[in-house]
């Protein structure tokens, strides 16, 4: 299992590309499913959730390669399966996102239902109330999800949950919906930019979807999707973390390829903080200069402040003098990172959902755990600023969601390396 290995205390400096989004690369390979023929995709990055994905395609019939760096072909004229095994659900929670295209154009479906993880739990009811609310059939029953429906017919459906909305059962919820008989609504829908992203996908194959970044969608049923080229988002999650990288370490870093209008929420937060930011076109340049404030946030759905940020969040917080505060409103066990981060010399105390950070103390290197994708970054940021050597274990993890992390750390200045370990 390979590890990283950080020398702490280098300056960030330079320009760091982004790479495609993985949160929207995944459901829009999965829209791919709903045409007949080859659809090409661009900028898509080179993680293991999409290699999941593509064995996923395998299972089903489908063949899906990569033809260049980022392009995806997928070739779905004929689908000969309409089941996700557990054994590939279990390595990715987002295979459950086959469940939508898979029963509207096979008119049934088998997908694993996927267990809980080390973010908490992490229930399907959404997306089964999103199919049932289509006049589909949804039976559970030895661990899979079996719906069956055809033809499927539009609703007025509420997808409101306990947490906020849900960013996977909107999408499933508009990709079952795309060629349903008559109209869909969606009440309570997840406005997330990765949902723009897929209805404006799904708008270029023929799809007739309005409302997509409101809570309110509207999805008027088509006969038919047809193939296209498509160029999907930069990955907002990978922007963010690298401009907490620079925020962690001083230096001025610039970000190019990057998608401001995504990153509102974080740019006001480290605003507040006393980073500079300045926004030039596609670029977004980071830099921290003078003394820095501890603030208090909150995660929350999209166009809150993301739940995939807060663990890197903390790594900042946990530097700047003062008592900072994080409450996790969508995933309120999302914490694994806290023990880690302490052992890195953090003090960080929790209380349910709220974590209160008394930053300002020294981090000095030391063996950690990853225990998730965002928790690894976390990790390493830590160990950017840290003293000495910090080891972060487990970090097949980071490889689910950065592409090239270690290269682009490198290309700014970090001394980074990956350590091959049996
Ligand atoms: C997506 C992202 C993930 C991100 C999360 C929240 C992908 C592939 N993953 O995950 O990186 O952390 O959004 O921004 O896009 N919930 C229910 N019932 C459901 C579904 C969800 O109660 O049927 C709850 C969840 O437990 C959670 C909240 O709703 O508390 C939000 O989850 P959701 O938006 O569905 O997350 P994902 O789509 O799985």
């Amino acid at each position: 299992m390979d590890s990283i290995e950080i020398i702490g205390g280098e300056r960030l400096d330079g320009e760091v590309i982004i790479s495609g989004a993985k949160n929207a690369a995944l459901p829009i390979m999965a829209a791919a499913l709903l045409a007949r023929g080859v659809t090409v995709l661009h900028r898509i990055p080179r993680l293991r959730d999409i290699h999941t994905m593509l064995r996923i395609f395998n299972h089903l019939g489908v063949r899906g390669e990569f033809i260049d760096e980022d392009t995806l072909e997928i070739d779905a004229t004929t689908i000969s399966a309409c089941s996700a095994p557990y054994d590939l659900v279990r390595k990715m929670r987002a295979s459950v996102l086959v469940l939508g295209p898979l029963l509207s154009r096979m008119g049934k479906v088998r997908v694993s239902i996927p267990g809980g993880c080390v973010i908490g739990p992490r229930p399907i009811d959404l997306h089964l109330k999103g199919l049932q609310g289509l006049s589909a059939r949804v039976d559970i029953e030895h661990g899979y999800v079996n719906a069956t429906g055809s033809p499927l017919v539009g609703g007025e459906i509420y997808l409101g949950g306990r947490y906020g909305s849900s960013v996977g059962a909107t999408i499933n919820l508009i990709l079952a919906s795309a060629t349903a008989r008559g109209t869909t609504t969606i009440i309570g829908a997840a406005c997330e930019p990765e949902v723009v992203d897929l209805s404006e996908f799904l708008n270029r194959m023929g799809a007739k979807v309005t409302g997509m970044g409101s809570p309110r969608i509207t999805v008027e049923g088509v006969d038919e999707l047809y193939p296209v080229e498509y160029t999907i988002i930069p990955d907002r999650i990978e922007a963010g973390t690298y401009m907490l990288a620079g925020a962690l370490t001083g230096g001025l870093i610039t970000l190019r390829g990057a998608r401001p209008d995504h990153l509102d929420s974080l740019v006001e937060v480290l605003r507040d903080v006393g980073i500079n930011i300045s926004r030039e076109g596609e670029l977004i340049m980071v830099q921290a200069v003078g003394d820095l404030q501890p603030v208090d946030i909150a995660t929350l759905p999209y166009p809150g402040f993301p739940t995939d940020l807060q663990a890197q969040m903390m790594a900042l917080l946990s530097t700047i003098p003062g008592i900072s505060v994080i409450i996790e409103k969508v995933y309120p066990e999302r914490f694994m990172h806290v023990p880690e981060l302490n052992r890195l010399g953090a003090r960080i105390s929790l209380e349910g959902a709220a974590a209160l950070i008394r930053g300002g103390h020294r981090l000095s290197g030391a063996p950690v755990m990853a225990s998730d994708l965002r928790a690894s970054a976390a990790l390493i940021l830590a160990g950017l600023v840290a003293d000495g050597k910090t080891t972060v274990r487990r970090v097949y993890h980071l490889d689910r969601g950065y592409e090239r992390m270690v290269e682009k750390l490198t290309a700014l200045g970090a001394k980074i390396k990956r350590v091959e370990e049996d």
